[in-house]
């Protein structure tokens, strides 16, 4: 592991390149994540989060940059070996015919595990995942989000140090989704440093304590969340609920604020000095009631990551 600062890097992915064919899928991409911390990889479909995961797990070749995993260089013969990583892929796949519990025995003596501690691990992942009574059932047989379950089970059956997870809860119900919340919010407060990718911005805001953001094989962001908020400089909003509206606020103007009406009764004030913020949002109010405005309720409206992603990446697909 490389150290930066007090903090140590489980990952480091610095100016990859990756390229099929003419196309570059991956634009010299720089991100990194600390030790023991989650990284949520976004961007919409096509972005290049697939690709970034392959290569640092040196499962494709790239054509320029650098990986460093726990601080081994993933381009290095036994790298793979050396490194304890857990990956979930965007499909998971097992042997068919196999069941639950046979893939499961099988991957985790491929990962080193055996004897008595293998199979208390495997019991402990199918209850962890609620598998135990899909033990004895054929893959074959599996729904699409109970073979993603297995998928995760496999993925952290060895108990890795880093965890890579593609697309972890895109195709799971709310309440697998809640499930694999917890258990990757548990596996941090374990130590367990995870990686995961979704375009689903509600779970990155959950569970991450870094983003970054891709776009067309570029990484735009890395680092804080609230720093990608910033970066955007979307603001915070002041909203104001009027009991009654008879547009007395149309009179009032406060410098370095912008009042708008989306709609009857609601009032949305922009403040466009950020560290000024809670200075203006009060003198707001009290021209506001001074105009005669009878202020039901007024609220913070802090950017959602979902704003500051659609401001970044637009419509781009
Ligand atoms: N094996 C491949 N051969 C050629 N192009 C590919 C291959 N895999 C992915 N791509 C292309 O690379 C880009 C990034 O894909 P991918 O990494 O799967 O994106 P994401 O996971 O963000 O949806 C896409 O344009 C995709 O079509
Ligand atoms: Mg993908």
């Amino acid at each position: 592991m490389v150290k930066r600062g007090e903090q140590m890097e489980a990952i480091i992915i610095e100016d990859l390149v990756k390229r099929y064919g003419q196309f570059t899928a991956v634009d010299r991409a720089t991100l990194r994540v600390d030790e023991g911390t989650v990284y949520g990889l976004i961007g919409p479909n096509g972005a290049g989060k697939s690709t970034i995961i392959r290569s640092l797990l040196g499962l494709i070749p790239y054509q320029g940059g650098k990986v460093i995993v726990s601080g081994t260089d993933m381009s290095t013969p036994d790298a793979q070996r050396k490194v304890r990583v857990g990956y979930l892929p965007q499909k998971a796949a097992f042997q068919e015919w196999r069941t639950c519990e046979q893939a499961l025995l099988t991957l985790g003596r491929l990962s080193g595990l055996e004897g008595e501690r293998l199979r208390t691990r495997v019991d402990e992942v199918l209850d962890q995942l609620g598998l135990e009574e899909h033990r004895k059932r054929r893959v074959s047989k599996l729904s699409g989000g109970t073979l993603q379950k297995l998928g995760f089970a496999q993925a952290m059956l060895h108990e890795p140090s880093v965890l890579v997870l593609d697309e972890p809860m895109a195709s799971l119900d709310p309440a697998s989704r809640f499930m694999f919340k917890k258990i990757i919010k548990d596996l941090r407060a374990s130590g367990t440093t995870i990686l995961f990718s979704s375009h689903i911005l509600s779970d990155v805001e959950d569970l991450a304590d870094d983003v970054g953001l891709l776009q067309n094989g570029k990484a735009r962001y890395s680092g804080p969340i609230d720093g990608l908020e910033r970066m955007v400089s979307l603001r915070s909003e002041l909203v104001v609920e009027l009991a009654d509206d008879r547009g007395e606020w149309r009179s009032v103007s406060v410098p370095g604020t912008d009042i708008r009406q989306p709609s009857p009764g609601w009032l949305v004030v922009h403040i466009d000095d950020a560290a000024q913020w809670d200075v203006l949002a009060s003198r707001i109010v009290e021209a506001l009631m001074k105009a005669g405005c009878h202020i039901r309720a007024f609220n913070r409206h802090d950017p959602k990551l979902e704003d500051v992603y659609m401001a970044y990446v637009g419509g781009a697909k």
